[in-house]
């Protein structure tokens, strides 16, 4: 697996920082998009670009008249994140669709993908490609803003890239999609497992909440006098803390806040705040968003994975004597959008190490369990691909 690892490790590379750096939509996207052409290339796979710019790499089966079976992830980045989220899942795949074609005859097509903007920590929804893919962007998602004030249309041309069309592009369907992604928690190693298949993922909220107040005087305005939108920010934070624990088994973040104007003595005219809330079914989701009603999101709703691609998942995993531990995703990931839009779809997690640490440049996994997963990986492929 050192071919994966050196791989993963030159992507990690690219953006500069402390971490990864690869924003969605950005030059540092697209560099590592152009990379892992060239090895989609190398590996003998037919290399096309989507309207979004979702690099897809196609090894014709016996059969190309029958749906393909695809795999991959993201190669977007958070700001100084890890080396194995989103990219693990594509480089993975290239790896895993050489070994299983070189398995023999296999009748279906075998795909990887690339999605752009899974994070969504630059422009704030996220899932950006697949959601392109399946046609399921909402009509404003092209004019979200980065904090620089640039659009995602504006990022789509930057790239050379005009706005796509909202119907998507999904026919024809492929048979089965199946993510290869850290597990990005600490399941796994409590169990002493390497290997994991979600039964579904966690519906997520994402959005903002914008306070407004009056930019006055910090040194000349009375206490009783002032509308200071950060504590009202502030007072929402704690609020929205509070309900995600009252209501249990929900995470509730809120991870950016801009303050306007911004300056150390004047009182805060205007706050947006981010805000992400996850919960394993729509109704605890439900529960926490009633306790924010200032708070304006878009939701991906929770999906289970489908039977079939989750068996051969299951039984590649059980075929090397090892468990196959369950798990609920906490993290988003493409393959709920697929799974949305009716692909049968299956999430294969590999063993977090570091307590699970994500999301920073602390993420870990080993060499064997990237080993053990490219194998249940290609083995998974071949049996939905024979
Ligand atoms: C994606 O990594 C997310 O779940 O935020
Ligand atoms: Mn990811
Ligand atoms: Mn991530």
């Amino acid at each position: 697996m050192e071919r994966v690892l050196d791989r993963l490790e030159q992507l990690f590379a690219l953006g500069g920082g402390a971490g990864a750096n690869r924003p969605g939509l950005s030059r540092a996207e697209q560099a590592a998009h152009d990379l892992v052409a060239g090895w989609m290339e190398e590996a003998g796979l037919r290399v096309d670009v989507d309207p979004v710019g979702n690099l897809v790499g196609r090894l014709h089966g016996a059969r190309p008249d029958l749906p393909e079976v695809w795999t991959g992830s993201h190669l977007d980045s958070v700001p100084d994140g890890g080396r194995f989220d989103g990219a693990l899942g594509v480089v993975g795949g290239v790896e895993a669709v050489s070994l299983a074609a070189a398995g023999g005859r296999h009748e279906r097509t075998l795909a990887v993908v690339a999605f752009r903007d899974e994070e969504g920590s630059r422009f704030g929804r996220g899932l950006f490609g697949s959601r392109a893919l399946c046609g399921a962007l909402e009509p404003d998602d092209l004019e979200q803003r980065d904090a620089g004030g640039t659009t995602v249309r504006e990022a789509l041309a930057g790239l050379g890239l005009p706005p796509p069309d909202p119907a998507g592009w999904l026919e024809p369907m492929p048979a089965a999609f199946l993510e290869c992604h850290v597990e990005q928690g600490a399941v796994l190693a409590g169990r002493d497992a390497p290997l994991g298949v979600a039964t579904g993922v966690v519906g997520v909220a994402r959005g903002t909440a914008e306070f407004s107040g009056l930019a006055r005087h910090a040194g000349t305005t009375p206490m009783d006098a002032r509308e200071d939108a950060l504590c009202a920010a502030a007072e929402f934070v704690l609020r929205l803390r509070d309900a995600a624990r009252a209501v249990g088994g929900v995470v509730a973040t809120v991870g950016r806040i801009e303050v306007e104007p911004g300056a150390v003595n004047v009182v805060p005219a205007r706050v947006r705040a981010s805000v992400d809330v996850r919960a394993p079914d729509r109704e605890r989701l439900d529960a926490v968003l009633a306790a924010v009603p200032e708070a304006s999101v878009h939701v991906t709703e929770p999906v289970p994975m489908a039977p079939g691609p989750t068996g051969a998942l299951r039984d590649a995993i059980a075929a090397g004597g090892r468990p196959a531990v369950e798990l609920v995703s906490g993290a988003g990931h493409d393959a709920m959008v697929l799974a949305a839009a009716g692909v049968p779809a299956g999430l294969l997690f590999v063993r977090s190490l570091a307590g699970g640490a994500s999301h920073c440049p602390e993420e870990a996994t080993s060499a064997d369990d990237v080993g053990l997963a490219v194998g249940v990986l290609a083995a998974a492929l071949r049996r939905l691909a024979a």
